[in-house]
């Protein structure tokens, strides 16, 4: 039961979202739209930037704390009602996102994550993703099997 409910975060589902929001693969204009949300952070009003310290890198902890904090900041966003979405996009510029929100250069930007909260009308946040079972995803070693 545990390990189903910590199976959330699903990757890219722009297929599901593309159908949701009827958008077929032949149609660029419409997936450029799509694409294009992602750089203005899916016109969330906030967006945090998740950085590190530069004397961490390389050290196998720093990307685990990473998404540590960042996982943190979602389930603490949605438990209040927040919509919350990972997005590479959003630090694809990261000169740009350095110079606007003044990081300092001692940091490393990791990751950015959109907030805001949600539009339920928008087609695409009705797409809850799929996953996979608890069977395919883990090894279970010592439990009698
Ligand atoms: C590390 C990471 C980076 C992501 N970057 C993007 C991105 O740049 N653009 C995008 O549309 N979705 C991106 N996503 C996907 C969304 O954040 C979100 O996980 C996806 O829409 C699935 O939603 P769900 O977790 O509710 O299933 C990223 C997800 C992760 C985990």
């Amino acid at each position: 039961m545990l390990l189903h409910a910590a199976s959330v975060g699903g990757l890219y589902p722009d297929v599901a979202c593309w159908s949701a929001a009827e958008i077929v693969r032949d149609d660029k204009d419409k997936r450029q739209d799509w694409v294009l949300r992602g750089f203005r952070q899916f016109d969330a009003p906030v967006c945090v930037i998740v950085t590190y310290d530069r004397v961490l890198d390389g050290s196998d902890d720093t990307p685990f704390d990473c998404g540590a904090v960042a996982t943190a900041l979602v389930n603490a966003a949605w438990s209040r009602g927040l919509g919350a979405v990972f997005n590479s996009q959003g630090i694809m510029q990261s000169p740009v996102v350095r110079e606007h929100a003044g990081i300092a250069d001692d940091q490393i930007i990791m990751k950015s994550i959109a907030l805001g909260w949600p539009d339920e009308s928008f087609p695409a946040n009705a797409v809850v993703s799929e996953r996979r079972s608890v069977e395919e995803a883990t090894v279970f070693v010592g439990f009698g099997n």
